[in-house]
């Protein structure tokens, strides 16, 4: 299977972090990973932009969220359709700072999944569960009744991001054996073609052996996609599966 790293830039970057994707795409040329597809999913305001300024590069480009009907009166809201319009490729959603942020439950990140796959994209379905989740020892149905629920209906291609809440943006990590057991877990619970990424805190000194454990096919990075010089070393981590 491909793997996939996906830079999550959240609510970074303006016109002049083009330098960044013009570094990575640099480093790329120089040498590329086999067999992995790298995404960048930068603010709204500059998918269009990145994705014509760089089409000839080995990089794709997607959004954070999307509304899940294709136009209408939603002042703010973008959907999975304006994306596809704008170049865009993945389309990310029910991300928990999105479920934390917006209130966005598991039917509504449903919707949002089956309207990427209505614009043609791919959408990449993030689950995970709190750190008092984890301490209770309830990591594994949370993330089950997040997939049964979230997960759209389709023989289409998706991408499930298992990310632990308690290790997005702060440094920790589960243990190689907890990623192996939820990534074996949503594995039986859904199709084998299915790409299943692992999300927080994959830096460049970890992503090694986090891409090395059975059924991780890829890395969601936030902070570390910001900068070429930390993104560049995961993505030639991806493949090396
Ligand atoms: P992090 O974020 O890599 O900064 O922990 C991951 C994410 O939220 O997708």
């Amino acid at each position: 299977m491909r793997a996939l790293i996906a830079g999550n830039w959240k609510m970074h970057g303006l016109a002049a972090s083009r330098c960044e994707v013009a570094a990575l795409a640099d480093k790329m040329k120089a040498s590329a990973p086999a067999d992995c597809d790298v995404l960048i999913c930068p603010p709204a305001t500059l998918v269009a932009a990145f994705a014509k300024d760089f089409s000839g590069a080995a990089i794709q480009f997607g959004g954070q969220d999307c509304h899940a009907v294709p136009s209408g009166a939603h002042t703010g809201d973008i959907s999975a359709e304006m994306f596809a319009d704008a170049g865009a490729a993945f389309v990310i959603v029910g991300h928990s700072e999105r479920r934390a942020d917006h209130g966005e439950s598991d039917a509504e990140v449903r919707l949002k999944a089956e309207a990427v796959l209505r614009a043609g994209l791919t959408p990449i379905i993030c689950v995970g569960e709190s750190e008092a989740e984890r301490k209770a020892g309830t990591a594994l149905d949370v993330v089950g009744a997040q997939l049964e629920r979230s997960l759209p209906e389709t023989s289409a291609d998706f991408v499930i991001a298992y990310e632990p809440v308690w290790a997005i943006g702060t440094g920790l990590t589960p243990t190689l054996a907890d990623i192996a057991e939820m990534h074996g877990f949503i594995r039986s619970n859904t199709r084998k073609d299915v790409r299943i990424l692992y999300g927080g805190s994959v830096k460049p000194g970890n992503a090694t052996e986090i891409l090395a454990i059975d059924n991780v096919n890829g890395a969601l990075v936030g902070g570390a996609s910001l900068k070429a010089d930390d993104f560049y070393p995961i993505v030639m981590a991806g493949g090396k599966q």
